[in-house]
């Protein structure tokens, strides 16, 4: 099994450059399929879930093309396979929108359960109601959904609930229907907007994508021949400045969309840190402990609950007791019982954690619980005094490129031990 050493109890200094987002490759990618021709895909970032992505396409028919460690060329032209490996599309989430993709290309289209982070229940129901709406009749058993449809017909879609998968899957498997779809209640992540982009790009015909209603006009056929660069992944930005908070470092951090960050700077700023923005950098530092904030985490623009175990990280050595309700993920709080084998003093009780804040951590064996923690415990490691050890890494792989060597860039002592199993 794979571990981090981390010999902590330094602050963090310098200038680190943000990837593209992983949250809008992994939907880029399948979009890809949609189109009749070759596209060029540029800052994608080089982690697990793309490299398992592209070879899920692959299988499907597209010929992929690495130009470069981040850039790609995807030729969808003679797709035509609509069955997705379940042993591969069941290693991630975000597997599920090869669903509205593959319906929208082939009107058929046969996936795996999607995997991923267990976070609790992740039900799909939303992304099915818009399958169904859209005229698809779908069947989920198994361990498998299919789907299929003689024609895909534009319509109204109400989510019940704020769903970024939804909302994308949605798009995706409206972009070539008769007519107009429309999504009320749509999520407005910044990922939402790239995906959109993209599409569009490609001569999709897609409006309001960043508001609460996305109309879809579909279009005959998407034609490629041209490139697209993915945004910076607002996430990543988040985690290293909330490293610089924990640390009492000093981080300028390149390539990223200050808007996108609006939320975590407001906290920043209420827990004594300081935030500079600067075109398309910001720079973040901390010269004392983190003052205690409250938390709530909510779809964009609200607190993103991909950035709530960084925080909690911060909170954790804060001055005073901070609580954080969770809102999105029932089992978001996994980490807490790691950062407490640490020293933090943390009492989780359902969608509620209270953090009591101590002067310092001290490290310990640890173990990323999913994605978002396995960052957090990073964060962790390198502000606590002595060694920790944290296990679990392909969590980590998942969704961040080079984060070790990002982070010893800022003068982590960190370093990836490969043992045989
Ligand atoms: C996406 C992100 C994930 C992030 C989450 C919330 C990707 C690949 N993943 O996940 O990193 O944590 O948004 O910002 O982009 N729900 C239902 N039924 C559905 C769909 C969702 O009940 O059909 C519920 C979920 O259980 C959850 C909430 O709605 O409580 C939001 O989920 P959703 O926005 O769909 O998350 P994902 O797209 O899976």
């Amino acid at each position: 099994m794979n571990k981090y050493i981390i010999n902590g109890g330094k602050p963090l200094y310098g200038e680190i450059e943000i990837s593209g987002a992983k949250n809008a490759a992994v939907a880029i990618l399948p979009a890809a399929l949609l189109i009749n021709g070759k596209c060029t895909i540029e800052n994608l970032p080089n982690i697990s879930d793309v490299k398992i992505s592209c070879d899920i396409l692959s299988k499907l028919g597209a010929k992929i093309e690495w130009i470069n460690n981040n850039t790609i060329t995807i030729d969808s032209s003679s797709v035509t396979e609509f069955k997705a490996p379940v042993d591969m599309t069941s290693k991630f989430r975000a597997s599920y929108y090869l669903i509205g993709a593959l319906l929208s290309r082939c009107k058929n289209v046969e996936v795996g359960l999607p995997g991923g982070c267990n976070l609790g229940a992740r039900p799909i129901d939303q992304h099915i109601k818009g399958f169904e709406a859209l005229g698809a009749t779908v069947n989920v058993s198994n361990g498998k959904i299919q789907a299929s449809a003689k024609n895909l017909q534009g319509t109204s879609i109400y989510l019940d609930m704020v769903s970024v998968g939804a909302t994308i899957n949605i798009m995706l498997a409206s972009v070539l229907a008769n007519g107009t779809t429309t999504i009320d209640n749509a999520a407005k992540e910044p990922h939402i907007v790239d995906v959109a982009n993209f599409l569009n790009t490609m001569g999709a015909d897609i409006r309001g994508a960043g508001t609460d209603v996305i109309k879809i006009n579909g279009v005959k056929e998407l034609k490629g021949n041209t490139s697209y660069s993915i945004v910076p992944d607002q996430i990543e930005a988040g985690t290293f400045m909330l490293a610089a908070i924990a640390s009492k470092g000093d981080i300028i951090i390149k390539n990223c969309i200050s808007e996108h960050l609006d939320c975590l700077t407001a906290k920043i700023i209420e827990m004594g840190g300081h935030v500079e923005e600067d075109g398309d950098q910001i720079h973040v530092w901390a010269d004392s402990r983190p003052n205690k904030a409250n938390i709530k985490t909510l779809p964009y623009p609200g607190f993103p609950t991909d950035l709530q175990p960084q925080i909690g990280v911060a909170l954790s050595i804060a001055n005073g007791t901070s609580i954080i309700n969770e809102s999105i993920w029932e089992s978001r709080f996994q980490y807490t019982n790691e950062l407490n084998k640490m020293g933090a003093k943390i009492s989780p009780q359902g969608k509620t954690a209270i953090f009591e804040g101590v002067e310092k951590l001290s490290g310990a064996p640890v173990y990323a619980t999913d994605l978002r923690a396995g960052a957090a415990l990073i964060i962790a490691g390198i502000i606590a005094e002595g060694t920790t050890e944290l296990y679990n890494l392909s969590h980590i792989d998942r969704g961040y490129e080079n984060i070790e060597e990002k982070f010893r860039k800022l003068g982590a002592n960190i370093t990836r031990v490969i043992e045989e199993d």
